[in-house]
């Protein structure tokens, strides 16, 4: 029996091994794969490969995998070699990767993207400029990796405002990609309205300058939102869909003028509907925007305590502090990035209180195995295997 299907019996951190319902799927454990980014779709077609069902499969323990950002559509698009999921092949080499996590008795859940402004003309169809609520010029630099003669970081051009005819492809564009996500053997999408993209370009304030009725008050740059979830639940049972929001943070520099009162009025909007399950991102040290982790402890709690379905938490937490929160009722799950970039067997670890790897940053984006699929897990004693 591989590691990943042998029922873990945890000497530590008990709260995180308790079964739970993830809408109508049963998981193993509370120890998540946040959705973690690695640029190695380096092929023509944004394709995964065998690596990446090697990488996704070595980390099968874990209770529920979100796939990386995935892109939707080729304008959906920002960074370099990032995978897509809306072509034939690239559904074709998705069911590679969903085979060998299901094979080890694991479920995965297909992150949906579109990052808006967040790009560069290079990904953009026709070489145009990238879209978004309003015009609007992200701070800092795009990763075009080889595909910008000045790359691989050259800056954010201004971003154009959508046309509502474009808003409809846009959602035309969600559910086509929720199509493929279900042809490609996914156990379910979660839909990315985080970390400062599409989704949050619409929600946000500092960006969002619209006059029409996606625009000014909170319920109308909650629309997109909401329309997308509906659109998805065309698709999909909304059992299988989950959602991931972040009041704060994300690259560009977006903010909202009230945080408190956007997130939480997004996280009644979500209620009632179903769900899988609401994942968060508290604002913490990570976002990297001078968040303080109180308010984001806070904010987190609220947007639990508000919406009805199954709560993963995220951001900077240790395994003792996940348990603080599963016990505390804070949260359903918690989900873990860098730590599950270097620890395939994180769950497993965790169960034993045994030393984490250290990630590797140099090697987070881009590259082949080193740093991807060669971190080593624990060694097993003979009656262990
Ligand atoms: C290398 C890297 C790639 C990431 N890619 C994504 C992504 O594709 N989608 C997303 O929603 N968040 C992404 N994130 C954010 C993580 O999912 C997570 O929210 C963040 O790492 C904080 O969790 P942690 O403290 O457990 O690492 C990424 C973070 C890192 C470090």
């Amino acid at each position: 029996m591989s590691a990943a299907t042998k029922k873990i019996d945890p000497t530590h951190n008990q709260a995180l091994f308790d079964e739970i319902k993830v809408g109508d799927i049963t998981v193993k454990n509370r120890v998540f794969m946040a959705p973690l980014t690695r640029a190695r779709s380096t092929n023509p077609g944004h394709k995964q490969t065998p690596l990446h069902a090697l990488y996704y499969a070595q980390r099968a323990g874990a209770g529920l995998i979100v796939s990386e950002a995935t892109q939707i559509s080729q304008q959906g698009q920002g960074y370099a070699w990032t995978p897509g999921i809306f072509t034939d092949e690239q559904v074709e080499s998705w069911k590679v990767v969903n085979d060998a996590v299901h094979n080890e008795g694991g479920h995965i859940f297909c992150q949906l993207w579109h990052v808006g402004a967040i790009s560069h003309n290079v990904f953009q169809p026709d070489n145009q400029s990238p879209v978004s609520s309003s015009a609007w010029t992200p701070e800092g630099e795009a990763f075009v990796g080889d595909y910008h003669e000045d790359g691989p970081m050259v800056p954010h051009p201004e971003s154009r405002e959508l046309t509502k005819d474009e808003i409809k492809a846009i959602i035309e564009d969600y559910k086509h990609a929720a199509q493929c996500a279900k042809d490609a053997g996914f156990d379910g999408v979660e839909f990315h309205a985080a970390n400062g993209y599409l989704i949050d370009q619409f929600m946000r304030d500092s960006v969002n300058k619209r006059t029409d009725e996606y625009g000014g008050s909170i319920e109308n740059r909650l629309r997109l939102l909401n329309e997308v979830v509906d659109a998805l639940t065309e698709i999909l049972p909304a059992s299988r869909i989950g959602v991931r929001l972040s009041p704060m943070g994300g690259p560009g520099g977006s903010k909202d003028s009230d945080p408190e009162a956007l997130y939480t009025a997004a996280t009644k909007a979500l209620s009632g509907r179903g769900l899988a399950y609401l994942h968060v991102i508290r604002p913490n040290n990570h976002t990297g925007d001078g968040s303080d982790l109180e308010f984001g402890n806070d904010l987190s709690k609220k947007m639990r305590n508000i919406f009805d379905g199954v709560f993963v938490a995220n951001g900077e937490f240790s395994a003792q502090e996940a348990c603080e929160w599963i016990e505390n009722d804070y949260a359903d799950a918690v989900a873990f990035g860098r730590d599950f970039i270097a620890n395939p067997d994180l769950p497993e670890r965790f169960a034993r209180n045994a030393k984490l790897n250290d990630p590797d940053s140099d090697t987070f984006y881009g590259g082949k195995d080193k740093g991807y699929t060669d971190y080593p897990s624990l060694v097993k004693t003979d009656d262990e295997l």
